[in-house]
């Protein structure tokens, strides 16, 4: 475990959150630690029982899930899938909108049940709502069938968390509100053999004015260049066929770097040249999005023409609002320079509807706006106040219905234009990763095109982590179907 680790095994495991000094941004260097074998009598703690580990929200928390499930592992656990079968179940959550925090909430209730059944069942809470002050209040208030509870800066103290929740009566809580160090080495369990996650920096600094992120993930901080090659090598090594570099603002890599000048386009660049055969990133903010990383993005090979970009709304007020930093032109004006450097890219978004006193005019600008750039697909959401946060305190006249039905005209244009977008590939071949089954129907394969495009074919199992071709003949609104066609491809150039 991390140096300080001897320490802080035996101090007290009863550490709330503190939105307030989670907001804090100190000054001090990051360091980077090496995770530390975990201690033999804790290795075998787990050996012949099972975890189980439900995960909420975004591609972080299920890389964060990944994280704790090598640690679990590494602890003896072997993973289920069956609620009734675990001996630890632990509810990686996130704390975005309130839906996803009421799900949590849902299944805390539902478990309760289980923990009556099987008491010495460990009942765990992690991820962003543990962050949240107001969240552990009320599990501790009103879920007290609940054994653990950590954030998301403390992951690699899992195992003397887990250790003391085992032998304790009371609910252990340690919750981490200003973030810790860079933790290298965690053990991890990846869920798929073929694509990876990569985390490339860790929190955010830009504070939107609606979003909790910044205060559940602390400030930004960037993995050493040399970390994340490596891990991309070994993924490389180990036959990954693609990877996606994972940061709440992928933008803004290597801008906590005092002694180096490397930033976004530097890692693309470097780790184009690793030659893992699909390369890609999320999320990005647009206001950090140069022209040196469009140049980079330009040189294509296996870095992708697909790029997410949220826009989350299509008026400059609303976006002064949000504190987005930058205006509807700027993005469009961004947009017109991608497109130019890269003409077939393929971007999506993300766009809240009903921020705070949004008038008809400011959410027809957001239609325009979609017409206007045409994005193949997109993440909408209504607007979710979320405590502690400025848009929170802000007073809102607009009723909830009026935002039900804005999320649905918003819906009704975005897929008319993804149904547009795919139109457009009827006829023409693509290539696709192979996935696996398609979840619908096990004789047919699903795969992804490099814009991450949802692609259905039949052909034999034996494709499956290959590269083909497919020929779409049946473009859907939200997926594509087609037909193998690499062996016609192969005969018409005489392989
Ligand atoms: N309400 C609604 N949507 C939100 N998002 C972030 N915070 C909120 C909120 N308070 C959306 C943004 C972001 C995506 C991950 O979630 O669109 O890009
Ligand atoms: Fe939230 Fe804005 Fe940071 Fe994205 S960039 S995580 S929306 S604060």
């Amino acid at each position: 475990m991390v140096n300080q680790e001897k320490e802080n095994r035996f101090r007290k495991f009863f550490v709330t959150p503190d939105l307030k000094l989670a907001k804090k941004r100190g000054k001090e260097d990051v360091k980077v630690l090496q995770f530390e074998e975990i201690p033999e009598e804790l290795r075998t703690i787990g050996r012949g029982k099972h975890y189980l580990i439900q995960t909420y929200g975004c591609q972080m928390n299920v890389h964060d899930s990944e994280v704790i499930a090598g640690i679990l592992e590494q602890m003896g656990y072997s993973p289920t899938e069956e609620e009734t079968q675990a001996d630890i179940i632990l509810i990686n959550t996130c704390a975005v909108r309130e839906n996803a925090e009421d799900k949590v909430f849902g299944s805390l209730g539902r478990l309760k049940q289980l923990k009556v059944e099987k008491p010495e069942l460990i009942l765990g809470v992690c991820g962003c709502m543990s962050q949240e002050e107001s969240v552990v209040n009320r599990i501790l208030r009103r879920y007290q069938h609940v054994d653990l509870i950590f954030g998301t800066h403390n992951i690699h103290r899992l195992p003397y968390l887990l250790q003391n929740a085992l032998f304790s009566k009371e609910m252990v809580v340690e919750v981490w509100s200003k973030e810790g160090d860079v933790v290298e080495n965690m053990p991890k369990v990846r869920q798929d053999g073929l694509r990876a996650w990569v985390n490339i920096m860790y929190g955010c600094d830009k504070f939107c004015t609606y979003c909790i992120v910044p205060y559940t993930r602390g400030k930004e901080r960037s993995r050493r260049p040399e970390d994340v090659l490596q891990e991309v090598r070994d993924l490389a090594r180990q036959g990954y066929q693609e990877v996606t570099l994972l940061g709440q603002n992928v933008n803004a890599y290597g801008k906590d770097f005092a002694d180096l000048d490397y930033r976004f386009a530097d890692l693309m660049d470097d780790v184009r040249k690793i030659g893992i055969p699909r390369v890609r990133f999320t999320t990005s903010h647009p206001r950090d999005f140069d022209d040196r990383l469009i140049e980079v993005l330009a040189k294509r090979g296996n870095l992708v023409e697909h790029i997410h970009l949220p826009v989350q709304s299509g008026s400059s007020r609303i976006l002064k609002l949000m504190a987005r930093k930058y205006d509807r032109e700027s993005y469009l004006d961004l947009v017109r320079r991608i497109r130019q450097a890269i003409p077939d890219v393929v971007l999506t978004t993300d766009i809240i509807v009903g921020f705070p006193n949004e008038t008809e005019e400011e959410f027809q600008e957001t239609l325009s706006l979609v017409k206007e750039v045409e994005f193949d697909s997109a993440f909408t959401f209504i607007y979710s106040p979320r405590e502690g946060t400025p848009a929170a305190k802000m007073k809102d006249n607009i009723p909830m219905e009026e935002k039900r039905d804005r999320l649905q005209r918003l819906n009704q244009l975005v897929s008319d234009i993804s149904r547009k977008k795919n139109e457009a590939l009827r006829g023409q071949v693509v290539e696709v990763l192979v996935e696996g089954e398609s979840k619908k129907d096990s004789h047919v394969l699903a795969g992804r095109t490099r814009t991450n495009k949802l692609v259905h074919f039949k052909g034999p199992k034996n494709l499956i982590g290959q590269f083909v071709q497919v020929r779409i003949d049946n473009p859907k609104t939200w997926t594509l179907e087609g037909e193998w066609v690499d062996q016609q491809v192969h005969s018409q150039v005489g392989v």
